[in-house]
């Protein structure tokens, strides 16, 4: 679905969305100050514009993905995160497909010394890295590089007919940009693994009962559903938003001592930032804050 429908989806549901619609139907392209890309579209949307969309776009929405799909998104993702008009990033694709894995015709040339030596699918988990959140609003196919893709986004939003799979298995191979760890992380041993060691499909409603995705929409709705949990996420301070999110991760990366303690410090640090004591005094005023990213 278009930005655009996204928009008219959420027409008149409440005010404050009724102004988005507006916003969003005509749409300030970001293409003045982003390279133009092959195979994916960048757009900033919302009632302040500071909700960056990365659309994958390749091969009739099946978007495969291969070295120059996978720099395209770490340079969008990259300027984005360096923008400070941008509070929130979200990734996507396709009504048909998130991304339907890597190419297997690229990868079936491949030897081993080649991958090595060219330290294959080293940039395909770079997105993890942003400070900012990135949501994944996933229609149709994630499969194998695909759906690990979407496990590097911070929340996952599915459409009713998502489906995520790891069927690197199927043809002689494994998971190699994250799949076998955090679809573990994700639902455990069990449902990883047979995952993994089947290739079977996950569809929506399983993959939202085993926590791999926050909340599933019909198809149509999904991008509209995912701007707004943005732009309720943006209305927070973004210096406290990247401490939140990476004391979230940490979870993940430590030993829960370690991360409790990271936690703590980071709590302790918002006291020293202008936003913490505006979001303190804001409530004690009874209004609403004015967030300066200090
Ligand atoms: C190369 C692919 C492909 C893929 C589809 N095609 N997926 N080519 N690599 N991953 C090609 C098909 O061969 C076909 O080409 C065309 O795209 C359309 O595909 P169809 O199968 O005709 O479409 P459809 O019936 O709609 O089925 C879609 C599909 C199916 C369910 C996505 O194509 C499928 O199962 N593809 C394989 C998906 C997969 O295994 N992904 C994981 C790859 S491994 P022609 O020429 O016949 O038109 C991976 C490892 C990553 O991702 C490693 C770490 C990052």
């Amino acid at each position: 679905m278009s930005i655009a429908n996204a928009g008219r989806v959420l027409f008149g549901r409440t005010p404050k969305l009724t102004r988005n619609l507006a916003q969003i139907s005509s749409l300030k392209f970001y293409s003045s100050q982003m390279p133009k890309y092959e195979f994916v579209k960048t757009e900033k949307v919302g009632e302040n514009q500071n909700i960056a969309v990365i659309t994958l776009d390749r091969m009739k929405g099946l978007n495969l993905l291969n070295n120059t799909v996978i720099n395209e998104v770490n340079d969008a993702v990259f300027k984005f995160d360096k923008d400070d008009s941008v509070s929130v990033l979200i990734l996507t694709g396709s009504e048909k497909a998130f991304a339907a894995g890597a190419d297997v015709k690229d990868m079936q040339v491949m030897d081993y010394s080649q991958a090595v030596k060219e330290e294959f699918l080293e940039s395909w988990t770079a997105i993890s890295k942003t400070r900012k959140p990135l949501i994944g609003a996933v229609n149709g196919y994630a499969l194998g590089g695909g759906c690990e893709l979407a496990l590097m986004c911070d929340i996952i939003y599915a459409g009713e007919k998502a489906q995520f799979a790891q069927p690197e298995i199927t043809i002689g191979t494994m998971p190699g940009a994250g799949g076998t760890q955090r679809l573990t992380r994700n639902m455990g041993l069990s449902k990883a693994m047979e995952m993994v060691l089947t290739g079977n499909y996950m569809n929506a409603v399983e993959a939202e009962k085993a926590g791999l995705v926050s909340k599933i929409f019909p198809p149509d709705q999904l991008l509209a559903e995912t701007i707004k949990l943005a732009e309720k996420i943006a209305s927070h301070s973004p210096l406290i938003i990247s401490m939140a999110k990476k004391s979230v991760h940490i979870a993940y990366e430590t030993t829960l001592k370690q991360g409790l303690q990271f936690e703590r410090t980071s709590f302790y640090g918002t006291f020293a930032t202008a936003d913490r004591k505006e979001g303190m005094t804001a409530f004690v005023e009874k209004r609403a804050p004015k967030y300066i990213n200090e």
